[in-house]
């Protein structure tokens, strides 16, 4: 009796662990199923953003994780997370985020790409 109340108690506190770690974010879309675009979107996020963001994690680098950013209802300054804003973001910097200079082409890859986060 002993043994299984605690082997209850364990599958309990690792459903819940589980739950808190992943925070139940709607998963990323494996790399494997990626269409071309967002695969140039995702080289584009290494060369320019990777070290700074975090792309399948909530946990902050240098700035906040991007995991699910476009399904969120907001990003972490409150905005929603719509092409346009995001779009600003990159283009124009955001207090300790610089900003950077993408071509037109880069720009879509990289929104396509973050679409799949
Ligand atoms: C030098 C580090 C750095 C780089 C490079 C960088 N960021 Fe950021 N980013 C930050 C920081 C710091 C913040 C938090 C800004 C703030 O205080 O709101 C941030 C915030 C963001 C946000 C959230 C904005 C909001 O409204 O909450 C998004 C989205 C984002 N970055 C995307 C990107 C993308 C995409 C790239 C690549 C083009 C990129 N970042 C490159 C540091 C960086």
């Amino acid at each position: 009796m002993h043994s299984r109340g605690f082997l209850l108690i364990s599958a309990v506190s690792l459903f819940a662990l589980g739950f808190a770690g992943c925070r139940s974010l709607p998963p990323s879309k494996p790399s494997s199923e990626w269409t071309p675009q967002e695969a140039r979107g995702a080289a584009v996020f290494e060369a320019k953003c990777a070290r700074c963001h975090y792309p399948t994690s909530t946990r902050p680098l240098h700035g906040p994780g991007l995991q699910a950013l476009t399904k969120l209802k907001a990003m972490p300054s409150g905005a929603p997370p719509t092409d346009e804003r995001i779009t600003e973001v990159i283009l124009h910097g955001r207090q300790m985020m610089p900003a950077t200079s993408l071509s037109d082409d880069q720009l879509n890859d990289l929104l396509a790409y973050l679409h799949t986060l």
